[in-house]
């Protein structure tokens, strides 16, 4: 790795922040882009350009580069320009070496290649580049309701920790199956009680593995908003079980209010985050500017954990934030986004104008985007 710089990771460790980041980006018919072929550094990307004329969309792409996933949660239909039949998203990823990702789309055929060999399964790709959206719609993670923060817990721990994926997808099937035999008029004891072992397992370790990356997230959420906010206001997020105890004793407690109800009514599926703005919960006393600076802080501490626990930022995807924010608010940002950058990461970020103060120096690569186009400027 080129370059690179030594930073203090989980548990003390001192890691080494190596870089990654796409080198180059082709798009063919895809959303409002006919055709577009960029060259890209390492650093600050600016893409600034009026609504609607395609800022997001290039956005979108390298998310798909880093998730084979779009973040706007559609399929690949919508994402195939207007008229054409497929589309082609295609980059040079730089890492330790140099990497080559194809992926086409089209009603009739999905092609996805690394380095020239087919891609079958979403699990032998992943981490080839890694990516963090911070949205407008990230305020939900403030607002919203706790589906939205369990999501994020499972995404960053799925992000960083061996087998938490496995773990989880086994547990959601437990509960969905065992809803399945509570909804039936006379529920099967013992095939009842054969899911609840499987949801007591793996329901144990996912509380465990969440209760255990607290204190890894709560001090990087808290720093990322006391830098962003200029520490005006003081931040908690603690883990909030649905289960406190043992699980199977808080089921088996549970049975009754199953028998009405049908359903599994407790476990960690109903856990979320509580997010604490100076001593009070963040949804209902927050103001929305202080919601959203909680909402950039919990993502924010998301890239700095996966850049400690892989050694590798991660690029970073930020659109829209900025027209958000206030002018201090936005100046304490920036010093954030620079540190990602600085320590070997890939910043692009979206704006309609360059609204934010101080002086970004020569680093900052800038794109005019207009009607589908994308070019330096
Ligand atoms: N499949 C598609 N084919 C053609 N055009 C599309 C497709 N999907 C979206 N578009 C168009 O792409 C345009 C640009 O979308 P994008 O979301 O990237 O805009 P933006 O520059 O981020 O704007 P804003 O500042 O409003 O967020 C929109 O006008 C949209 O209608
Ligand atoms: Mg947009």
């Amino acid at each position: 790795m080129g370059r690179g710089v030594w930073v203090l990771g989980v548990r003390g460790r001192a890691v080494m922040i190596g870089s990654v980041h796409v080198a180059r980006l082709k798009l063919r018919d895809f959303r409002n882009y006919a055709r577009l072929d960029a060259g890209l550094a390492p650093g600050f990307h600016v893409l600034v350009g009026e609504n609607a004329q395609g800022k997001t969309n290039v956005l979108e792409a390298l998310y798909l580069l880093a998730t084979l996933r779009s973040f706007r949660g559609v399929g690949g239909a919508q994402m195939v320009r207007h008229g054409a039949k497929g589309y082609f998203v295609g980059a040079t990823i730089v890492a330790s070496g140099e990497h080559e990702v194809r992926a086409y789309w089209s009603a009739r055929e999905r092609k996805i290649t690394l380095d020239e060999r087919p891609v079958r399964r979403l699990s032998e790709y992943l981490g080839v580049l890694r990516a963090v959206v911070f949205c407008t719609e990230d305020l939900a993670l403030v607002k919203g309701p706790g589906r939205g923060r369990r999501r994020f817990m499972d995404l960053l721990l799925s992000q960083t920790e061996p087998g938490y994926l496995a773990t989880l997808l086994r547990y959601t099937q437990a509960v969905r199956s065992r809803n399945a035999v509570l909804r039936q008029a006379l529920p099967d004891e013992d095939v009842l009680a054969g899911f609840t072992a499987e949801m007591v397992e793996h329901g144990a370790r996912l509380m465990e593995s969440r209760a255990a990356i607290l204190p890894v997230l709560a001090p990087l959420v808290a720093g990322s908003h006391a830098q962003v906010s200029g520490g005006r206001d003081e931040v908690e997020v603690t883990y909030q079980p649905a289960v406190r105890g043992d699980l199977a004793v808080e089921l088996a407690k549970a049975r009754g209010r199953e028998r009405a109800m049908r359903m599994t009514v407790t476990g960690p599926h109903r856990d979320d985050l509580l997010l604490r703005l100076n001593g009070q919960p963040a949804a209902s006393h927050g103001s929305e500017g202080q919601k959203r600076t909680l909402a950039i802080a919990l993502k924010m501490a998301q890239a700095r954990h996966l850049g400690a626990v892989h050694g590798v930022q991660p690029v970073l995807l930020i659109d829209d934030v900025m027209g958000e924010l206030d002018a201090r608010r936005r100046a304490g940002l920036m010093p954030l986004l620079h540190g990602v950058h600085r320590g070997g990461g890939q910043v692009f970020m979206t704006c309609t104008e360059e609204n934010w103060p101080g002086d970004l120096g020569t680093e900052l690569h800038r794109w005019r985007v207009e009607g589908g186009r994308c070019e330096p400027g």
